[in-house]
Formats: C-alpha cells, structure tokens, sequence
C-alpha cells in the first residue's frame, strides 16, 4: 500500500493492488488495439464490468452484443470474446459460420473451462460461485453434464451427489476466499470422493487481502468500482466489515463521505476492473478535500 500524507494531517492510504489486474489489462489492450485499428469491431458481452471503460470502448466504434442471437446475426467483422470467458457453444457457433473472433478471457478463467471439461467427462461437476454472473454462465458451457452453482455454506451442506458419483469442486476466479475455504471445510467432512480446485485468481486474494488489512486501520474507506463487478462488489464487503465508513462509487460524483472532522485517515481500493485515471482522480479529491 502506499500512503500520503496532506499538510492537514490526513493520511490517504492507497492499495497498491487497486485497479486492473493482468487478465482485464490484457483483455482492455487487446479491445482498444483493434478498435483503434478501424475494424468492424464487436464485443460479445461488455469486455469488462465498466461502463466507464465500455463507453470508452463504444466511442471507438465497437458495438456491444448483448445475447446469443445477436451474435448469431453477425456476418462480418471481429467479434471479441468478454474476459470472464463464455460457453464452449459459443466459440462453436463463430467457427461454424466462419466469424472471426478475439477471445480475451482471462488466462485463469481458461483454465477452469479446460479443468471442468476434462473432470465432467466421469465426475459431478460443483462451481462455487455467483449463479447469475457471466464467468459462472461461461463456465457451466464447458461442462459435458449439468453441473451444480452452490454460493453458501448452507447450499453445501445440501448438496448430495448421485449415489456413487465423484466429484469436482472449481470456485468463480473472483469468489470471497474465506468463504470459499468454509465451503470446502464442509465438502471435506462429507464422505463420498470429492476433488477440490481452488480456482481462486491469486490477484482477488491479494486484493481483498489488502483491502481487508487497510480498511481495518482507517477512519473512512472508500471502494471504487462498478456494482456489476463481482470483484468490486466483495471488495466493498470486505471493507464494510472492517469499516463502518466505506462508500462504494464507481467514479468520483457519486461519493457521497464528507470531511466532518473525525476523519484522518483514508483508505482507497479499487476493484479490477476500475481504470487507474477514476483511481487517481478520487485520491486527488480526497487529499484536496478533506
Ligand atoms: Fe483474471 Fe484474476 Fe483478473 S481471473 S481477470 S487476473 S481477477
């Protein structure tokens, strides 16, 4: 973390693991080359949760795909893959009608569709993760049975697999690593053979790691991030639980803590897709302002 302080006294403490990390770097680089470039771009899904970034992205003439069927009407251009991966069906139907397409997902997401795809051949497959969130959708596409979404401890508990079934265990790259380790605690102690992968990106370990120790030692805390950003969302969790006094904005305009005279010190984090720029501009304001 690196920390400022103001003539004022206020210490701004700024995590050093705040914003992009590697998969939405490589994925955000990859969109704004080709964009650049002129071509008739596409996006299926946004590339990233940032509408900030997204709108950047449109501004440059790329155009969001937002289902299956709009995809399927696509004759022409580039398409670009969204970083938090999609289904095996997907990358099937743009080879089948010849659709040139970028896939940015994340190297780390990669690896769990080739984990889930080789394992749901003979095992049960469990994703612990966020039902509704488009890593998860992308993830279930590339299991060859249905697979199971468990989000709680409780749902755990609950899970009983096909009698004489093995099974394996993956988690969504972005999910609270405490609660993923209570999870696993209650697979262990059930009796039928289970394998466990803890997919968990060492970056959303790091982040939240931080993000838990600085919001632990500050006055106030302030979350940067979309609220459609898995990451960001945990971030702020995390924080609220450290801090009575965390806000979480996605730019500036929205924060609404205020300098009442209780406040010297601030905590800044940022979720992993947040641009930098949005990051610097909150610190400024803070130092600035409070
Ligand atoms: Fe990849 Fe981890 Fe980022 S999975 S997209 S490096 S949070």
């Amino acid at each position: 973390m690196s920390e400022e302080k103001k003539e004022s006294g206020i210490q701004v403490i700024t995590a050093k693991t705040a914003g992009f990390c590697f998969g939405v770097k490589k994925a955000v680089d990859k969109a704004f080359e080709l964009a650049e470039k002129g071509v008739e771009l596409y996006t299926y899904g946004p590339v990233i949760h940032n509408d900030e970034v997204i709108h950047r992205l449109e501004e440059k003439g790329a155009r969001i795909l937002n289902t299956e069927e709009e995809l399927r009407a696509v004759s022409s251009g580039i398409v670009v893959l969204r970083s938090h991966g999609v289904p095996k069906r997907v990358i099937d139907m743009l080879e089948e009608k010849g659709i040139e397409y970028v896939d940015v997902a994340c190297p780390f997401v990669k690896r769990i569709h080739e984990i889930v795809y080789r394992e749901s051949e003979n095992r049960e497959i469990v994703i612990v993760g966020n039902p509704a969130h488009p890593e998860v959708e992308g993830i279930m596409g590339w299991c060859r049975r249905p697979a199971t979404v468990i989000s709680t401890p409780e749902e755990a508990e609950q899970y009983t697999p096909p009698e004489g079934a093995e099974v394996c265990v993956v988690s969504q790259t972005t999910f609270h690593h405490k609660k993923f380790q209570k999870i696993v605690e209650i697979f262990e102690k059930k009796s039928y053979y289970v394998s466990i992968v803890n997919t968990i990106c060492n970056a959303t370990v790091q982040h939240q790691t931080e993000a838990r120790e600085i919001a632990a030692g500050v006055d106030a805390m302030i979350v940067i991030g979309d609220s459609k950003s898995s990451n960001s969302r945990k971030l702020y969790e995390i924080c609220a639980e450290e801090c009575k006094r965390t806000d979480f904005i996605q730019t500036l305009s929205e924060l609404k803590l205020k300098q009442d005279g209780s406040i010297n010190t601030v905590g800044i984090t940022a979720g992993a897709s947040t641009p930098n720029y949005i990051i610097e501009e909150v610190q400024k304001y803070v130092r600035a302002n409070f």
